[in-house]
């Protein structure tokens, strides 16, 4: 049971959020799960299909600009729908609707195994008609551009003729909410209608975005099971399919749409939708079903995390991994959005969430997929040095805070391009995978170029002083907290960025010295520069309170007045909906975890004591208004062994969207978090860290659960770990043997031999 999601929910409220859950992608197509028929008006769907990365550039309007404010932002464009499919029955065209008539029966279903939606509706017409109508749809795996649907109708009582209708709409739009940012305002993006024809029977519907002058076209084909007459309508902003048939047995019409654009496809994405479709033509439904069942089947092998005992998380981790999957891009274009596929929250903007939240998940089960999603910041590696030189910075690179195709496009610099963390994120995902895949032929083409880079611009904005290294006026990751001094959380990543741009210029001399020889050249490297970094990465300030105990979050939290938590209403959370950004900056608040968060990736660079104050000490501060935060909290409860509550934390994690936790999944999913469940139960429970010695593992187990059982990749050896109360086993599948450290303990594993260890409770 636990490998599908369910429900039947039609409430007006669901709708929306249920449209984001049974979203489909591949990484490169999203359709959100709406209906194929129409919905009415109150509903207030958000009908969507989006092509990762596909944007249009539109101005960025501020009442007052200052210098260097990005004037223009991308934003990831809502493209031709191909989802509309409506059925008229009898000769007075009764149309179908789930919002007339009687529900016998009415099921909705994601088969996460099988990478399929599926809608089972038995309805009676307001005039008796009976009906049984299964949808199914695929965004499909093996053929990037395709999303496919199969409409099954069953007559029950009713036999006779019926019309399906069936359209591709070029005419389409964003969706906004004005009340809140998180989803932007309505704004000048837009798709213009450029070509809408046919094709012997394919439809073809043609766009072009208004700025970036990106083309989109999808080419769509119906059939169906039965003899039928078509009609086809091309109108101007859509191509019209009116189909009739004899309904007295059961049909089948199978829809195909292909999804081509001029970014992947070259200047004439049309022709090569054309071309793809006669390609995939041949494959039936149950084919591309049987295509999807075997890439997921590969998928799981190694990705699945398992978990006797507790049935709810073990369809939230699997319903979370699955968009994991859906979402990520596989070009050198596209990452992870702040919401996937699944939705227009954030507009479709990559952030650090893909680097620090859900890159790790594919280092240690598909580092395929995680090169791919580390190589799109190579792709924009020229667009950063641009955005620092901008930003005044002499040398390096600045990322930007939010972007698509490279440029800043965060219009509120305190909590967006104040965020200098972004370029240390960035980098220490490069490492990490490193460190898990030892792929030097990464780090020779991409690797050392983007750490040499993000690592400079440390230098440009600190300063010595007392002999300190001191970086001023930058936002961490709590955005509750803007521009301040010596950020912890910065001032450590900044230092691992710098040391590991060191060492990975020690590696390069000794395991590629020619490729040394040339990047040097290029970048203009000197040994003098290289002491530099050692020299600011040795003297790094790291804010330590002696009475407390902990490290503070910069130089002046600690002397603000605590937020008065006990006099805000239930209500006014998330705050920042609630109160002006600078009442929020004068107080000890915190949206998300800052701090913790470098104590959780930085291990060993403080001790378990300041830790552990730091816990108790950010706990009761901070709002998660972020849901980036509370899988930190769960990671960081479990290393301090208060598994209990590391258990309530990841509770409130591992089922965000599900549950609709944050209120908002109507407008997507939350990625990070969903990668932050996974890391949770790995570096959380498992205690996995990847460090410079090797895989390290920590082992516990929530109460609740008899055991988990979970793969890990690493230097391209896979491990099987399974997880008890009280005992936990480790396998090496395959040939070889690795070393790992469990329990502070050096074990060696070879194939066919299982490693058992003692499991913390
Ligand atoms: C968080 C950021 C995050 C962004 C996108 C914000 O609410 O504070 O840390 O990058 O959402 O998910």
């Amino acid at each position: 049971m636990s490998w599908i999601y369910s429900n039947n929910d039609l409430s007006r409220e669901q709708l929306p959020v249920n449209e984001s859950l049974f979203s489909l992608a591949n990484g490169y197509l999203g359709v959100r799960g709406n209906f194929e028929e129409a919905c009415p008006d109150e509903i207030r769907s958000i009908r969507g299909t989006y092509i990762n990365a596909f944007y249009d550039i539109v101005p960025i309007h501020y009442g007052e600009r200052a210098y260097g404010y990005p004037q223009t932002k991308q934003k990831m464009m809502n493209v031709i729908d191909s989802q509309s499919m409506q059925l008229y029955l009898g000769e007075d065209s009764e149309p179908f609707s789930l919002f007339t008539g009687k529900i016998i029966r009415f099921e909705r279903t994601l088969h996460m195994d099988a990478g399929y939606s599926e809608r089972l509706i038995h309805w009676r017409s307001p005039h008796g008609r009976e009906l049984i109508l299964t949808f199914r749809r695929l965004v499909s795996f093996s053929h990037r551009e395709l999303f496919a649907v199969e409409l099954q109708i069953e007559p029950v009582n009713f036999h006779g003729k019926v019309t399906l209708m069936s359209s591709v709409n070029g005419k389409v739009a964003n969706f906004s909410d004005h009340h809140d940012a998180r989803v932007s305002s309505a704004d000048e993006a837009k798709l213009s209608v450029m070509d809408c024809r046919t094709l012997d029977d394919l439809s073809i519907v043609s766009d072009r975005t208004s700025m970036s002058h990106l083309d989109v076209s999808c080419v769509s084909s119906i059939r169906l099971s039965v003899p039928c007459t078509r009609n086809i309508w091309i109108r101007k902003s859509s191509v019209e399919t009116s189909i009739t048939f004899l309904l007295n047995k059961p049909v089948t019409a199978v829809k195909k749409n292909i999804y081509t654009d001029s970014l992947r496809h070259g200047s004439q994405p049309e022709r090569t939708g054309v071309n793809l479709h006669q390609k995939i033509d041949v494959l039936s439904f149950s084919e591309l079903l049987k295509e999807q069942k075997r890439f997921l089947d590969a998928f799981w092998s190694i990705s699945d995390v398992m978990i006797d005992g507790d049935s709810a998380i073990q369809e939230g981790i699997r319903f979370n991994l699955f968009h994991l999957l859906q979402s990520a891009g596989r070009d050198p274009f596209s990452s992870i959005a702040a919401k996937g596929l699944s939705g227009e929250g954030y507009e479709g903007h990559y952030f650090w969430d893909t680097e620090i939240f859900t890159v790790p998940f594919f280092t240690l089960t598909r580092p395929d997929i995680a090169r791919h999603l580390l190589q799109y910041r190579y792709t924009i590696l020229d667009q950063a040095r641009k955005h620092a030189r901008e930003m005044g910075h002499h040398q390096g690179t600045l990322f930007p805070w939010r972007t698509i195709s490279g440029t800043e496009c965060s219009a509120f610099f305190p909590a967006g391009t104040a965020q200098y963390h972004i370029n240390a994120d960035i980098a220490y995902s490069y490492a990490q995978y490193m460190r898990a895949t030892g792929d030097l032929d990464f780090l020779e083409k991409y690797g050392f170029e983007l750490i040499v880079e993000t690592a400079r611009i440390w230098i440009d904005i600190g300063h010595f002083q007392n002999g300190h290294f001191c970086i001023d006026d930058v936002t961490g990751p709590d955005e509750y907290t803007a521009i301040v001094n010596n950020n912890y959380y910065t001032n450590a990543m900044a230092q691992f960025n710098l040391n590991v741009a060191v060492k990975y210029y020690h590696i390069l001399q000794k395991k590629a010295p020619e490729t040394l020889n040339t990047l040097s050249e290029q970048l203009h490297l000197s040994p003098e520069e290289i002491r530099s970094w050692d020299r600011a990465a040795q003297a790094m300030y790291l804010p330590y309170d002696e009475d407390l105990k902990i490290n503070p979050q910069d130089d002046t939290f600690l002397n603000k007045a605590v937020w008065d938590f006990a006099g805000t209403p239930d209500d006014h959370y998330p705050l920042l909906l609630h109160y002006h950004p600078l009442t929020l900056y004068r107080h000890q608040v915190c949206k998300q975890a800052d701090t913790l968060l470098a104590h959780f990736l930085l291990e060993g660079a403080a001790d378990i004591e300041t830790i552990r104050n730091s816990f108790h000490y950010y706990e009761k501060i901070t709002t998660h208004d972020s849901s980036l935060s509370t899988c930190i909290f769960s990671i960081m409860a479990a290393r301090i062994g208060e598994y209990r509550k590391a258990y309530d934390y990841f509770l409130k994690s591992a089922r965000i969207d599900l549950d609709n936790i944050q209120g908002n999944t109507r407008d997507g999913l939350h990625l990070a978090n969903l990668g932050g469940s996974w890391m949770a139960i790995l570096f959380g429970f498992a205690g996995i860290r990847i460090t410079e010695k090797g895989l390290s593992l920590r082992p516990s187990i929530p109460l609740k659960w008899n055991n988990y059982s979970f793969h890990v990749v690493f230097q391209g050896k896979t491990l099987r770990f399974k997880i008890a109360q009280g005992l936990g086993q480790c396998q090496l599948e395959r040939s070889g043997s690795l070393e790992l450290t469990i329990n502070n303990q050096k074990r060696t594993i070879s194939s066919g031999e299982t490693v058992t260890f003692q499991v913390n409770m």
